[in-house]
């Protein structure tokens, strides 16, 4: 028998209705259009408006759409991987409340948190449940709403997160499509420049950690774009190098969307032209483990069968990482 690889099979993905353009985030903080456009590329991002939603609940329309696409049941998923940094709860898996959310009574899962990289750590984690041939059907989510852990007060983060969904659902595959190889990378040397403060373990909530605004993202801006350009740009070309990869053999680059300028650079580390450079940041900003599957979606109808495709992407943690698949469909 011919060896089981593991194939994307379907795509969907889901944004929030509300659009919080850069005119709006110029009323609540010292900020302009131009300053947001030119340093990051983004125009608008959309925001989950409402009491008692949170990732899963943009992960609910996502997910019915794509298993609509596909023609199955949520009754049929062996298994869900929740890639988010904005769980519904601490505990439950935000997998669980999703999976009875949803119907998928014949699923386990489990919530995988590496902030941005996220959805490449999942794809490549389900893989392998897929090639052992354990497992029939892997539904990797990327769910975040940055919206509840952004200080919209802090400039120079409000501007970058939007909230958004992804999901792709893996299946067998003999024919050699589907997940090639993977690079996943983290390193616990950047946790000073990009985490949460408070809300955890070491620092639980209290009035004290209210009242210093320590349950938002904290992120060192300039740091963390140092380290994104090298990291993500050297992941991309080193797994382009080890599969004897040329700029020409890629049809698509799939990026993490968190500033246009580290998209950018990455491309051009790895000789390839804008056309074949995916980018919705001007609409979504970084919705982190939304991003690429988000892009996947609204570029799902220009792929095709055997095109090669590189992922890329670096997040807090810091966690960095990239992938190489064949598209399948
Ligand atoms: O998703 C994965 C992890 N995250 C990332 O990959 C994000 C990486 N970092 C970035 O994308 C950029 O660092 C930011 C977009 C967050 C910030 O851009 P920057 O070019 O690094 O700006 P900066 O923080 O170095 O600030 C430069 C100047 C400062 O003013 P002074 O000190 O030069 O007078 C800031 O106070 O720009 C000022 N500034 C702003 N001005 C207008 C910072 N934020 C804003 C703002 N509007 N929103």
């Amino acid at each position: 028998m011919s060896k089981i690889t593991a194939a994307i099979t379907a795509v969907h993905g889901y944004a929030p209705d509300y659009v919080l353009t850069n005119e709006e985030l110029s009323q609540m903080v010292e900020t302009n259009d131009e300053w947001i456009t030119t340093r990051t590329g983004i125009k608008e991002r959309r925001i989950l408006k409402g009491e008692g939603l949170g990732s899963s609940d943009l992960a609910v329309p996502a997910v019915n759409e794509l298993l609509r696409k596909r023609g199955i049941g949520a009754e049929e998923i062996d298994m869900i991987i929740f890639c988010t940094t904005t769980p519904d709860m601490p505990f439950p898996a935000t997998a669980n409340l999703f999976a009875h959310k949803i119907g998928a009574v014949n699923a386990w899962g489990f919530d995988l948190q590496a902030a941005c990289s996220g959805f490449v750590f999942g794809l490549a984690t389900g893989a392998q449940f897929i090639e052992t041939g354990k497992h029939k059907k892997v539904l990797v989510v990327g769910a975040d709403k940055m919206s509840s852990i952004v200080d919209y007060q802090d400039r120079a983060t409000c501007i970058i997160f939007g909230d958004g969904c992804g999901a792709a659902l893996l299946e067998p595959n003999y024919e050699g499509l589907g997940v090639v190889d993977s690079i996943l990378k983290s390193d616990g040397a950047g946790i000073p420049f990009l985490h949460m403060k408070a809300g955890g373990s070491v620092k639980p909530a209290s009035h004290e950690t209210i009242d210093a605004r320590e349950h938002y993202a904290y992120q060192e801006g300039k740091t963390v774009f140092k380290f994104a350009v090298t990291n993500m740009a050297n992941v991309a070309a080193e797994i382009m190098e080890r599969n004897n990869l040329q700029g020409d053999d890629i049809a698509w680059l799939v990026p993490h969307q968190a500033n246009k300028r580290i998209i950018d650079a990455t491309a051009s580390r790895m000789n390839i032209g804008e056309d074949k450079v995916i980018v919705n940041i001007e609409r979504y900003g970084n919705t982190t483990n939304a991003t690429i599957p988000l892009c996947l979606w609204e570029w799902e109808d220009k792929f095709k069968k055997g095109d090669n495709i590189i992922m890329a992407a670096f997040g807090g943690g810091f966690t960095w990482g990239s992938l190489y698949l064949k598209w399948a469909y």
